[in-house]
């Protein structure tokens, strides 16, 4: 029955859906355990950049104090959690829009906003995958473009890759996977010589001592700003992001964007997770330490490299094995890191590790004695 209807119906689906690429995600605990014959509890998953302490004692009394509301529509703008991401980032309600499910749905409603068919948006790369498949979906062409070997930006292959038809520019700082910062002279270089739109994705920016980005937005109309409670926030199974971003565009994502795309308790928790700065604190101090050692570590006691990064993982080239390779030897010690395979331009040598609790890190420190 249903293939027939696939058959018969397929031709109905839009040819640009044939061109959009797989999105590839981190497996979750349940799922290796499974695979490996392990308890869920006993697998150290440090694959998608999550917070490994877990959210702050006060979200979660909040939700439990707000259970009985999951009844209820939320509000449609999510007005509440609007006005606390005021006071978090200091930018005016009329600035702010925030979303779920997480920051995904942003990115989709951003390029909703701008891309139709034929329309290209720069991807410079390595980078989270999500942008050229968002795009693609819409009938927009992603157009790749390489990230120097230190993997900082180039704004000049950029701005040659640019025509007629690019309407957004996605970039990402601290980038994932790389770890490393965009600095704003080549932001204001793209903005001042291009019409597009320029994303920057601030998922990891709480980690980073570079600071953000979003000043840009007050000296330019086509500046965009991304965030998450996936990261810092330890929120991620909530689905939740915000965007700051100029007004005319605040307005377009509130058009183009579901209403009540916020529940109440995804909202409740953000607002209890605003408000206990004490946790966010401490959580970005353990991973700022801790970045430091796990790099240390294996620069000093393995023979492979480890790259500087600003974001809450680190990236390590385990030349001559593969990732794949890596990827196996260390859940063979019950820790799942990520392959960096399905992201471009960065070879087959490459995984990715999400910087854990001081006992976490000593265990991955071991379990390169292995590979
Ligand atoms: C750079 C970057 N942007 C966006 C996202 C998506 O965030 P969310 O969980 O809010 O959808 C991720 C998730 O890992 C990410 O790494």
């Amino acid at each position: 029955m249903v293939e027939n209807s696939q058959n018969r119906y397929a031709s109905l689906l839009k040819k640009s859906i044939a061109n959009v690429p797989e999105y590839i995600p981190g497996k979750t605990a349940s799922q290796i355990a499974a695979e490996y014959g392990l308890k869920p509890d006993a697998v150290i998953k440090l694959n998608s950049n999550e917070n490994p302490l877990g959210p702050s004692e006060k979200v979660m009394e909040a939700i439990r104090n707000e259970a009985g509301s999951a009844s209820l529509y939320p509000t449609a703008d999510a007005g509440n959690l609007r006005a606390a991401l005021a006071g978090y980032t200091r930018f005016p309600v009329k600035n702010i829009v925030a979303a779920g499910p997480g920051m995904d749905s942003l990115i989709d409603a951003l390029n909703k906003l701008f891309i139709g068919e034929e329309d290209e948006v720069i991807v410079p790369v390595p980078a989270f995958t999500y942008y050229g498949i968002s795009a693609a979906g819409l009938g927009g062409v992603p157009v790749y473009v390489n990230l120097n070997e230190d993997y900082s930006l180039n704004a000049d292959a950029i701005l040659n890759a640019v025509t007629a038809k690019t309407k957004i520019i996605w970039l990402c700082s601290p980038n994932n996977p790389t770890g490393n910062i965009v600095i704003a002279a080549d932001i204001r270089k793209l903005a001042d010589q291009t019409k597009a739109v320029i994303f920057i994705d601030e998922a990891y920016v709480e980690f980073s001592e570079g600071g953000s980005l979003s000043f840009l937005v007050e000296e330019y109309e086509n500046i965009v700003i991304g965030r998450t409670f996936s990261k810092a926030f330890g929120l991620a199974g909530l689905r939740l992001g915000y965007m700051i971003a100029p007004e005319w565009i605040v307005s377009g994502l509130l058009r183009v964007l579901p209403p009540f795309s916020v529940s109440f308790l995804a909202e409740t928790a953000a607002i209890a997770a605003i408000n206990d700065q004490e946790y966010l604190d401490s959580g970005v101090a353990m991973v700022r330490s801790e970045r430091k050692k796990l790099i240390e570590a294996v620069l000093e006691k393995t023979p492979y490299k480890a790259y500087p990064s600003e974001g809450n993982f680190i990236i390590v080239d385990v030349s001559p094995k593969t990732s794949k390779e890596a990827v196996d030897a260390f859940l063979k010690k019950g820790i799942l890191v990520r392959s960096c395979d399905s992201f471009q331009n960065i070879g087959i040598n490459t995984v990715r590790i999400t910087v854990g609790t001081p006992e976490m890190n000593q265990k991955v420190t071991e379990a390169f004695k292995f590979l």
